[in-house]
């Protein structure tokens, strides 16, 4: 896979690339690069479907090695999701045939939703800066290295340009959380994660602040106190924060992303069984898209209001120190919680992000994001996450920010009744209630336990999409970074 890719400033491209609309044959602007004929040929063959991703190609025309007539999908209804799939084809069959430099030549086939250039362009940018994502760190010596190629990108057009450009830098930022969720446990441990984030805020000049141990224990951080202390990996509060420059919009209260960052979730006592542990190191993935969020929210976005990024990392562990079902455990705000399920950690968790959030930060709104339940996977499978969130201003920004990523949320309730389940009958609530129905409806409701009502929350279960178990353009199989891009464009439109 590439090693970068880049819009060039200069110099020409081996590969041409021009775009088609389903079911129609070339466009004005491209045809006019069709001085012999070749490219109106190959439109006209039947691989030239228009479909979204659909290719067809000519060797040794108009100055080109190859030309690429790329299907956009039904001019009608284009959409930035076509976009960012056709994108992720064709950098597939640019890295098979090891193109260096390619033109991009799309804006006269752009149409539907997307006919401005700048966002088809950002949709094209991410697209691409998503499909060449791999992780080959963990490889060793019975791996052949594969030299990585640079691409370098001359797209036409200056808003279509600056679309691409800006699609690359949210794909990178994704691609961060990517890496970071593909990192093993026994290397992404809680203190690496703080090591990685303050790496991070350096160069992005946001600060970075970790909290651990006896910090800990004197802001009364118990969920993590107590669903870390089994491990050798000791838990950490990790603080980001983003303060916009020449001080932002006046008075602005910051809006606070709080992240489950479980390194690694065994079960503890309550021990996963039956296959269902392997795979845990990505229960730390709302944490890493938040990580990535905020490396976006340095370097593309740069919102006029404040951001605050909470990490509650902590390796959910065993061994006699660890946690145990009918533990009591009184949290910041004096709600008492009585352990049922040593699997139910991180609604323990984020309860000290969302107490720290409402007591210490003054928020204008608050978003968590967790790895939460199985739950949401079997009820909205990979295509949506769940969403809860009762304020319509805040949830009409999310909305609008899962449009514009592709990062598709789906609302589903609170409601008294959820709240009541919840209820122990000893403590205030247990962590896991005795009964299955309504499953990642009961993370919500003991979630909201910890939430001040006058303050805008919305929480979004990321345990379906934040992998993905096959490869569907521009995704291999492996992780999604699901969430940068939503809270990315949520901060654009705060
Ligand atoms: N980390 C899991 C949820 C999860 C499941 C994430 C599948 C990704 C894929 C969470 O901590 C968990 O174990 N949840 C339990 C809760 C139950 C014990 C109350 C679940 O959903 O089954
Ligand atoms: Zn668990
Ligand atoms: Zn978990």
């Amino acid at each position: 896979m590439y090693e970068s890719i880049r819009v060039a400033s200069r110099g020409s491209a081996s590969v041409l690339v021009v775009g088609q609309q389903k079911g129609k044959g070339l466009d004005k602007a491209t045809a006019k690069l069709d001085t012999e004929g070749w490219i109106a040929s190959a439109a006209k063959r039947a691989e030239a479907s228009g479909d979204v991703g659909s290719m067809a190609e000519v060797n040794e025309v108009e100055g080109y090695d190859r030309v690429i007539v790329l299907g956009l999908g039904d001019g009608e209804c284009m959409s930035a999701t076509g976009l960012r799939k056709a994108a992720g084809v064709l950098l597939n069959r640019l890295d098979a045939i090891k193109a260096e430099s390619v033109e991009l030549a799309l804006a006269g086939a752009l149409g539907g939703s997307v006919k401005d250039e700048a966002v088809a362009g950002s949709a094209f940018g991410e697209g691409l800066g998503l499909a060449g994502w791999s992780c080959e760190t963990f490889r060793g010596e019975a791996t052949g290295a594969k030299p990585g190629l640079k691409l370098s990108l001359h797209p036409s057009g200056k808003r279509f340009t600056g679309g691409i450009e800006r699609g690359l830098a949210l794909a990178e930022s994704a691609n961060i959380a990517r890496t970071l969720s593909q990192t093993p446990p026994n290397v992404a441990t809680p203190a690496w994660i703080a090591a990685e984030a303050k790496k991070m805020a350096r160069t992005t000049g946001l600060k970075c602040t970790v909290l651990s141990g006896r910090q800990l224990e004197d802001e009364r951080m118990t969920g993590l106190i107590n669903v870390g202390k089994a491990s050798e990996n000791l838990p950490r509060l990790i603080r980001l924060e983003y303060t916009p420059s020449g001080g932002g919009r006046k008075n602005a209260k910051p809006v606070v992303l709080v992240g489950k960052t479980m390194t690694y979730d065994s079960g503890g006592l309550s021990i996963k069984v039956g296959g269902g542990m392997k795979g845990m190191k990505r229960d730390k993935d709302g944490g890493c898209a938040i990580f990535g969020a905020m490396h976006a929210i340095a370097t593309v976005i740069k919102p006029r209001v404040p951001v605050v990024a909470l990490l509650v990392a902590a390796e959910n562990a065993i061994s006699d120190e660890a946690y145990r079902p009918d533990d009591v455990l009184t949290f910041r705000n004096g709600v008492t919680v009585e352990v049922t399920n040593t699997d139910a950690e991180g609604r323990l968790v984020l309860a000290d992000g969302l107490c720290w959030a409402c007591d210490k930060e003054n928020p204008a709104a608050i978003v968590d994001m967790a790895t939460l339940t199985g739950g949401v996977v079997v009820a909205l499978g990979s295509t949506f996450a769940g969403m809860w969130c009762d304020d319509d201003s805040l949830r009409k920004k999310l909305d609008e920010a899962s449009c514009a990523s592709g990062e598709l949320v789906w609302r589903l309730p609170h409601h008294d009744e959820y709240r009541e389940m919840m209820k122990s009958p000893i403590a205030d609530i247990v962590n896991s209630a005795p009964v299955r129905e309504a499953h990642p409806i009961q993370g919500a409701a003991f979630l909201s336990y910890f939430v001040d009502k006058n303050i805008p929350w919305a929480h979004i279960d990321i345990a379906g999409t934040h992998a993905a178990s096959s490869s569907k353009p521009p995704f291999i199989a492996g992780p999604t970074g699901f969430g940068t891009r939503l809270l990315a464009e949520f901060l654009d439109r705060f």
